[in-house]
């Protein structure tokens, strides 16, 4: 992949060290005095664990839910909503001073059977959709500050990909290229004015193809006056030999068009032993790759959040989708112990703010400017 580089270039730069303050110091906290918001994927059944409750509130001020607000979780049944378990994440982040990001609106994938096997018209589709966007957007109203809108919709050579919403049948725009996204935006917009409303996507963290074709979208929507507040960089990593390179070029790339950036699902999937374990020099590693990503998005302005998709070992999705194969991605363990990882990502704040005092400011100069600009 041509965004991607060895991890031998990372090496040159120093190991963390534990600095003596930062071990007190969370990473809640580390991210608020720059100014940057950090967040993880939630399971909402799990706020009643009190080792997952309390590592939650003290590392994170946002959440998001790792399945509870997809579609299969909100509409199981045509026209019938179901935000019993969506709703739990909220009442817990507002309980705990938390915000919450919304995931997602439209994907191509992972749809409720009633959806994807109901051969429905371009006109019943498009019913359906402006339906769905608006029922759940209006439901989190003012308690959902953003929203990935729409979700992986571009392959790997930054085509289209072929989905329901675009062309199998589509809503109505099929071959009219990124205008059922602009749709989907207007209709999210139309629900709540105020959340601010993403693209996001995975594998397009560096420069490539498809973060070209998602930077061209987001140009001419822009310059359109479509509602598009920012891009979602995923950053699944999950070979840790190939890690994206240019993300600070990406990055700013985007925000020169004056949206924002989040890292929205980082998490370094380790290649395991037969004993499941990680080696201590994988996760030395690992945490080289964390504090690097951590670094380029605190030090940029227009990189609001940096988000990982979980925090504990324990209940990653990576080991049940490698089959076991990988896992240890995350920067807590199964134990709730603080990996290096961890410890590089806190370091890595502390030391942007160091490097720029500034940059609290600038990053919410930079929120202020976005807004300011509209649509
Ligand atoms: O809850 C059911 C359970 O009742 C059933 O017995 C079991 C049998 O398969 O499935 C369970 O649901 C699974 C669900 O995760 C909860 O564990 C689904 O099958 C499974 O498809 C679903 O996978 C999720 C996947 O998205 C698809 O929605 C993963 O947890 C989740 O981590 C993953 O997250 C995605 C982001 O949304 C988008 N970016 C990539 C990321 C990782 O794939």
């Amino acid at each position: 992949m041509k965004d991607r580089k060895p991890l031998a270039l990372f090496l040159v730069i120093p190991m963390f060290v534990a600095a003596s303050t930062s071990a007190a110091q969370s990473l809640r906290q580390a991210a608020q005095d720059i100014g940057l918001m950090v967040g993880t994927a939630v399971k909402p059944a799990l706020f009643s664990n009190p080792d997952y409750a309390r590592t939650l509130v003290r590392q994170f001020n946002i959440v998001e839910a790792e399945n509870e607000m997809k579609w299969t979780a909100t509409e199981p049944t045509r026209g019938v909503f179901d935000f019993r378990a969506g709703d739990r994440v909220v009442q817990f982040a507002e309980a705990h001073d938390v915000k919450v990001r919304g995931h997602n609106l439209l994907w191509g994938k992972y749809n409720p059977a009633w959806l994807e096997k109901g051969r429905f018209t371009p006109d019943q589709l498009r019913r359906i959709m402006k339906n769905h966007i608006q029922m759940v957007v209006r439901h989190y109203r003012g308690r959902v500050f953003a929203w990935d809108v729409v979700n992986e919709a571009f392959d790997s050579e930054g085509h289209l990909r072929h989905t329901l919403w675009y062309d199998e049948p589509g809503i109505g725009l099929a071959g009219k290229g990124t205008a059922y996204i602009a749709q989907a935006l207007r209709w999210a917009h139309e629900a709540d004015p105020h959340a601010l409303l993403f693209y996001n996507d995975f594998a397009a963290d560096g420069i490539n193809a498809k973060s070209d074709a998602i930077y061209e979208m987001v140009k001419d929507f822009k310059e359109q006056g479509f509602p598009i507040n920012g891009v979602g960089l995923q950053m699944h990593v999950f070979d840790p030999e190939d890690v994206p390179s240019n993300l600070g070029g990406n990055i700013g790339r985007f925000t020169r068009l004056g949206v924002e950036v989040q890292i929205t699902e980082m998490d370094v999937a380790l290649p395991l032993a037969g004993h499941g374990q990680a080696s201590d020099s994988q996760l030395a590693w690992q945490a080289i790759i964390y504090r690097n990503i951590a670094k380029t998005c605190a030090e940029n302005p227009g990189c609001t959040a940096f988000q990982m998709w979980g925090f504990t070992d324990r209940y990653s999705w990576i080991p049940a989708h490698t089959k076991g194969k990988r896992g240890a991605a995350l920067i807590f363990d199964a134990d709730y112990g603080p990996k290096p990882a961890y410890q590089a990502v806190v370091e890595a704040f502390q030391r942007v703010l160091k490097s720029h005092p500034q940059i609290k400011e600038e990053r919410l100069r930079f929120e202020r400017r976005v807004a300011a600009i509209g649509y």
